[in-house]
């Protein structure tokens, strides 16, 4: 989608830029609760508000989105207690935000499979929809949940199939059919936790994004480390396939 005006990477102005969309592979929780002594569950309570403080943080800064990798097309291996425990830590998440959205400027949007989860979850999603179409132009938070880049490019060409098209199949097209539509590609993915990999996400979208992995447990990951990475993006010389001029 890179060649479209609205998806065009901000480069922004003078050493004052911030990227327009940070996006975070949020991993650790489970290795942060050992540590502790603690059940992974209480890890991904503490992620879940790590979370809250960093994408308000995202916000103040003036950034346009976060989008985050809360539970992959993957992550149904897990036992069954954490599934439950990671759904439950969402629903309350998404419970909160309804009350809360408004007030904080904050737009909450889930992106991925959402046809795989309770119907439960699915009202509180569809009620976050109901609200978010209020705040056009907020911050705008991204939740990937049932998410994997495979599946949405998938579910991406299913749609644009559907949609009976009579124009070629192109970059553009497709990237209208993808979850992330409408939304810049990512300036910036972040993987907190030690591991060296983008374990699926936003496959699509990254295409030119750039990469910083950190070993800090995503619970211990602080605002200050928001404003060292996008420090880092700053020093970073993009060219897109270009060469510099
Ligand atoms: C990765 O750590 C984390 C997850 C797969 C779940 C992330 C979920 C949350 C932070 C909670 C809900 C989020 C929101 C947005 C309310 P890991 O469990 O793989 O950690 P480990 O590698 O140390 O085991």
């Amino acid at each position: 989608m890179n060649q479209t005006g609205e998806n065009r990477p901000h480069q922004g102005e003078g050493i004052e830029r911030v990227p327009r969309h940070i996006a975070i592979i949020m991993d650790g929780n489970g290795r942060w609760a050992r540590q502790r002594g603690l059940p992974r569950s209480a890890g991904h309570a503490a992620g879940a508000e790590t979370f809250r403080r960093i994408a308000t943080h995202c916000r103040n800064l003036g950034l346009e989105h976060l989008t985050v990798y809360a539970f992959s097309t993957e992550n149904w291996k897990r036992s069954q207690d954490e599934v439950r425990g990671i759904m439950l830590l969402l629903e309350k998440y998404l419970h909160e935000s309804i009350e809360k959205m408004e007030k904080d400027r904050i737009r909450l949007k889930i992106l991925g499979d959402t046809s795989a989860l309770s119907p439960g979850l699915r009202e509180l999603i569809g009620r976050t929809d109901t609200i978010a179409r209020r705040l056009p132009d907020c911050f705008q938070a991204n939740v990937c949940l049932n998410y994997g880049g495979r599946d949405e490019i998938v579910r991406a060409v299913r749609r644009w199939k559907a949609a009976g098209p009579e124009e070629e199949l192109t970059e553009q097209a497709l990237s209208a059919c993808m979850d992330t539509a409408g939304i810049p590609d990512p300036d910036l993915i972040i993987r907190t936790g030690g591991e060296y990999r983008i374990s699926n996400f936003l496959l699509w979208e990254a295409a030119y994004s750039e990469l910083l992995f950190c070993e800090t447990l995503w619970p211990d990951f602080t605002e200050k480390d928001i404003d060292d990475a996008i420090t880092v993006f700053r020093s970073r010389d993009r060219r897109f396939g270009g060469v510099k001029a």
